[in-house]
């Protein structure tokens, strides 16, 4: 399994060091437009591996010829998201960003499944598809898995309870119109509202909401990256381990959810050939208005893109 992570940055150099001590690979190649950066970062990593115990060569570079192959692609490449800045402001520059990254990633590996992570998330994995011109099951995007970890943190966190009982649904788009499922959340498998009042629930689904801002205002310099570089390499685990798990991803809609060419999160099947399946849960007329509203808004971005 070669690997290539694009973007030897925060979100990009955290997800390599899991994936090299995961031993996901045997060759992780780290890509950035800094000259040094991801050659220092890599060997740096790879100069863990005696301590760490892990096996995977981490080979850090400039150059797209070295990818050669890849059987994934994880696209962290673009800028991160700074206090007062929403995901939106950041889609001229990560656009022009994730074209080119993905015009030379897949001249070198057309039969690669591109994972992306950059923001604003949905609008970026449809540049990543149209430029590649992948099938949909080969580009997806990384939203509702870091989603719903948060949502999992705020529940655990809230009733003193191990993460490891805590599931929960996140759907919808990676922005403020995301679409956090409490009926299909669960503590031990009750359901949330059995366990707690409404006003607590909204409580902690607006605290899901505005995770990603939560994190941008404490840094003040950048954006989160622990969970987020988690969250990608989950589910390039369920791929590379062919574990067919079932995750909230952005997929490519073609009329699942009666929602049709738009990435939006939903719950996905992840195996070896990428997108496996859609999994399609009944939604209540509530939960597919703010589906909709959140694909609405995805489009409308989608829309304002120049390509
Ligand atoms: N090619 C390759 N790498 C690039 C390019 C490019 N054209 N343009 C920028 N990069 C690199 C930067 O040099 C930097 O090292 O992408 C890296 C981004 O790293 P950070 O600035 O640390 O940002 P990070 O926190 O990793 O976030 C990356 O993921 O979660 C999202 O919103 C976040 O879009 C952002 C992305």
């Amino acid at each position: 399994m070669k690997i290539t992570v694009i973007g030897a940055g925060n979100v990009g150099a955290t997800a390599a060091q899991r994936i090299a001590e995961k031993e996901l690979a045997t060759e992780l190649i780290l890509v950035d437009v800094v000259d040094g950066l991801p050659q220092g970062k890599g060997l740096d990593m790879y100069e863990s591996a005696p301590v760490e115990d892990f096996d995977t060569k981490v080979i850090g570079t400039n150059s797209y010829d070295v990818t050669a192959g890849s059987d994934i692609i994880l696209i962290t490449a673009g800028i991160a998201r700074k206090p007062g800045m929403s995901r939106d402001d950041l889609q001229a520059t990560n656009a022009n960003i994730v074209k080119t990254v993905t015009e030379q990633a897949v001249a070198q590996s057309p039969q690669s499944i591109l994972i992306v992570v950059s923001n604003p998330l949905d609008v970026m994995t449809y540049v990543a598809m149209k430029v590649s011109g992948f099938e949909r099951h080969r580009v997806i995007g990384m939203a509702g898995v870091l989603d719903s970890a948060r949502f999992r943190s705020f529940i655990a966190m809230e009733m003193n309870v191990s993460v490891e009982d805590v599931s929960a649904f996140v759907l919808g788009g990676h922005g403020d119109s995301m679409v956090p499922l409490p009926r299909y959340s669960t503590v031990a498998g009750i359901p949330l509202p059995d366990l707690m009042d409404q006003a607590t629930i909204d409580r902690l689904v607006k605290r899901t909401r505005d995770g990603g801002i939560e994190i941008v205002n404490y840094l003040k310099t950048g954006s989160a990256y622990y969970a987020p570089s988690s969250s990608a390499v989950q589910m390039i685990e369920a791929i590379v381990k062919d574990k067919k798990r079932i995750l909230p991803c952005a997929a490519w809609l073609q009329g699942e959810y009666n929602l049709k060419d738009v990435y939006c999160g939903v719950p996905v099947k992840l195996g070896r050939k990428g997108m496996e399946e859609i999994i399609q849960i009944k939604l209540t007329p509530e939960e597919q208005a703010g589906l909709n509203k959140s694909a609405e808004d995805v489009k409308a971005s989608i829309a304002k893109l120049k390509l």
